[in-house]
């Protein structure tokens, strides 16, 4: 049986989310995981990831693998303790540590395949829950807006703990993702941000709050269908991240790079200090914009239409 999970980035809100605030979230399809998972002939789980040159059987694996760890989550959801012979396939176009979501979509897409293999039915709530455990193992205190924006594939305005909202887009926009190749694990930039919020409740307070406001106006002019709008407020909410200390200089550079050549806004989207920025382009300043930040350093772009 074979499912897939997309790719995500982060429009508004990163960081504040994880303080309650509200953040807007898009999936990204160019990019994805697909798992396969068969009956094997040899006795074992046998696990094939060659994008982490990952050939393994389950056992012999650390328990907090982060692949295996989730497969076996799954067994125990099920309450499997014999599981049968079994091969897992597991393949990514999503780069990682790059602020794209694929650690939710590896496991979003694997809880999928192996529910389906093993003739188990899960609903979409119950995939986001068990992704959701998952990265709070790896990434320490997430908020579930990656978990959730990758496991329902819809545009979602969330706030931790409420339940989920998907917002409509009343216009079309095109957004440029470029790349710094800078690998960033979320979990550092999440870590630091909090040790930053625990001597400065204060000060950090009043960031999230703007933060925040801002990710609510962005919701109205996208679903007002007005999103030429958008551009000023990524500016805006980018400086605000630069005061949380998750820029670097490679995202800002390429911040520069897309406004330079064109893009109505432009600011670093996912956990940042490294991974991915996100710059709002009129459709035809896509191509442009996009070989700007290839000149700039970028490692690669990918141009996404959000309707
Ligand atoms: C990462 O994509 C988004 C962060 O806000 C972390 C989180 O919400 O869990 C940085």
């Amino acid at each position: 049986m074979k499912a897939s999970a997309p790719g995500k980035i982060i429009l508004f809100g990163e960081h504040a989310v994880v303080y309650n605030r509200p953040a807007l979230a898009v999936p990204v399809t160019q990019v994805k995981v697909d798992v396969e998972v068969t009956d094997s002939e040899s006795a074992g789980i046998h696990i094939h990831a060659p994008i982490i040159n990952l050939h393994a059987e389950l056992n012999t694996l650390p328990p907090d693998h982060a692949i295996g760890s989730v497969v076996l989550k799954v067994f125990s959801a099920f309450g499997i303790s014999n599981p049968p012979p079994l091969k897992i396939n597991i393949t990514s176009t999503i780069p990682a540590a790059a602020g794209l979501g694929s650690g939710a979509a590896v496991s979003a897409a694997l809880i999928r395949a192996l529910a389906l293999h093993l003739a188990y039915p899960l609903t979409n709530e119950q995939v986001n829950d068990m992704v959701f455990e998952i990265e709070k193992l790896h990434h320490g205190t997430p908020s579930g807006i990656d978990n959730t924006v990758i496991t329902f594939s819809k545009p979602v305005y969330f706030v931790k703990g409420q339940p989920i909202e998907t917002f409509k887009v009343g216009k079309p926009f095109t957004i440029v993702i470029g790349d710094t190749g800078v690998a960033a694990p979320t979990k550092e930039s999440v870590g630091d941000v909090r040790k930053l919020w625990l001597e400065d409740q204060n000060k950090f307070e009043v960031l999230f709050n703007e933060i925040g406001k801002i990710s609510q106006t962005a919701r109205d002019s996208i679903e007002s269908g007005q999103p030429e709008q958008l551009g000023g407020l990524m500016d805006q909410n980018h400086a605000l991240l630069q005061q949380l200390t998750v820029s670097s200089n490679e995202l800002d550079n390429l911040v520069t790079a897309a406004r330079d050549a064109g893009a109505l806004g432009a600011k670093l989207s996912g956990g940042g200090r490294g991974g991915n920025m996100i710059a709002l382009v009129k459709k035809e300043k896509a191509e442009s914009v996009s070989n700007a930040l290839l000149s700039a350093g970028a490692k690669r772009t990918i141009v996404t239409e959000i309707k």
